[in-house]
């Protein structure tokens, strides 16, 4: 099989949940096997909201980092890097703000949608709009065909692709145009029952130890009709089941679903059950970070390394690029 390159970026958000690792992590660990992977810390995306706050970004950078590896990202694998050592891609995104028509910004709908709802925060910046030339610029840069997103970013995927074709078309077949690789979302929501999210903190996250996980899924709100042991319930609006239906074999699934209706079991040992399953996929990659925490490596070591690597592909492109544009 010819190997693809693959390229995905992160905003730095810190420590990460489960939600990340099913949703995104699984999939980056499966790509790097059989391909040539870019995985990068999107540090000046994240300026885009947060330039009133730039402490947080610089130090969610490592513990992010570290839970990649965590879960098996591995950087002998995988060049990873963080977007802005590598300075090509401010001036990739220059380029490309050139021949981006406003219009093809402004009707972007996780733009709208953002403006609408981040109400707290001014977005009504130069920076904001340009966000997706600025993702633009990330995979051009790097002859992706394959980016790994979420269904969210399909219209950047899209807005990357005209670019592409426009500057294509303007100066000289130069880039290549790359396709989403739609990852499934994770269908884990938080232990409240609303979209997994730290802020929220209803998140289990790749850190927590074992009995922090616990504490996370034991109060966890169940069937509201179970008020005591002896009343049935229904598993399908029980969130521990959904989470059951993630974490646990059919034998289990099965058997909780009769105990439920039939009041069989209690709530607790539901959750139990459901834990048991959870740190099967909790237990390795907090072993492994364990090992990465303990062999020493420098997670700034590892990203200067994958820094060099990335600014020789960049640093090649561009050439390309500024031939193409002739300046
Ligand atoms: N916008 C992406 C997100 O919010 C992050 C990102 C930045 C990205 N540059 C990228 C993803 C390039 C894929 C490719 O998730
Ligand atoms: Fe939910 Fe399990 Fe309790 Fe049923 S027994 S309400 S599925 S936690």
């Amino acid at each position: 099989m010819l190997r693809k390159r693959v390229l995905s970026g992160m905003r730095p958000s810190g420590l990460l949940h489960l939600g990340h690792y099913l949703g995104v992590l699984v999939n980056w660990k499966k790509l790097q096997e059989e391909n040539d992977c870019f995985f990068f810390v999107a540090d000046w995306h994240a300026l885009t909201t947060e330039y009133d706050r730039t402490a947080v970004i610089r130090e969610s950078i490592d513990d992010m980092v570290i839970d990649w590896l965590a879960s098996g990202i591995d950087p002998q694998k995988a060049t990873i890097f963080i977007q802005s050592h590598v300075p090509e891609h401010a001036e990739l995104h220059l380029l490309l703000s050139m021949i981006t028509p406003l219009p093809w910004l402004e009707r972007n709908p996780t733009y709208k949608e953002q403006l609408r709802e981040q109400t707290t925060r001014d977005l009504q910046t130069y920076g904001f709009l340009g966000y997706p030339v600025l993702q633009a610029a990330d995979i051009l840069m790097y002859d992706a065909t394959r980016v790994p997103v979420g269904i969210d970013q399909v219209p950047h995927l899209e807005l990357t692709r005209e670019i592409a074709r426009r500057f294509n078309f303007l100066y000289k077949e130069c880039l290549i145009l790359p396709e989403a690789y739609l990852t499934e979302t994770s269908k884990l929501m938080g232990t409240d029952n609303r979209k997994m999210s730290k802020s929220y903190g209803n998140a289990i996250l790749l850190s927590d130890t074992s009995e922090e996980a616990w504490a996370k899924v034991k109060p966890m709100v169940t069937d509201p009709a179970r008020q005591r042991r002896t009343d049935c319930g229904n598993p399908d609006i029980c969130n521990v089941f959904a989470y059951h239906g993630i974490f646990s074999d059919e034998a289990t699934i099965a058997k909780v679903n009769v105990g439920c209706r039939t009041a069989g079991i209690g709530c607790i040992e539901c959750k139990k059950w459901m834990f048991e399953g959870m740190e099967k996929v909790l237990a390795p990659v907090r072993e492994k970070r364990r090992q990465v925490v303990e062999s020493g490596v420098s997670v700034r070591e590892i990203l200067a390394d994958g820094t060099r690597r990335a600014r020789k592909v960049a640093g090649a492109k561009m050439v390309e690029v500024r031939d193409a544009v002739r300046i």
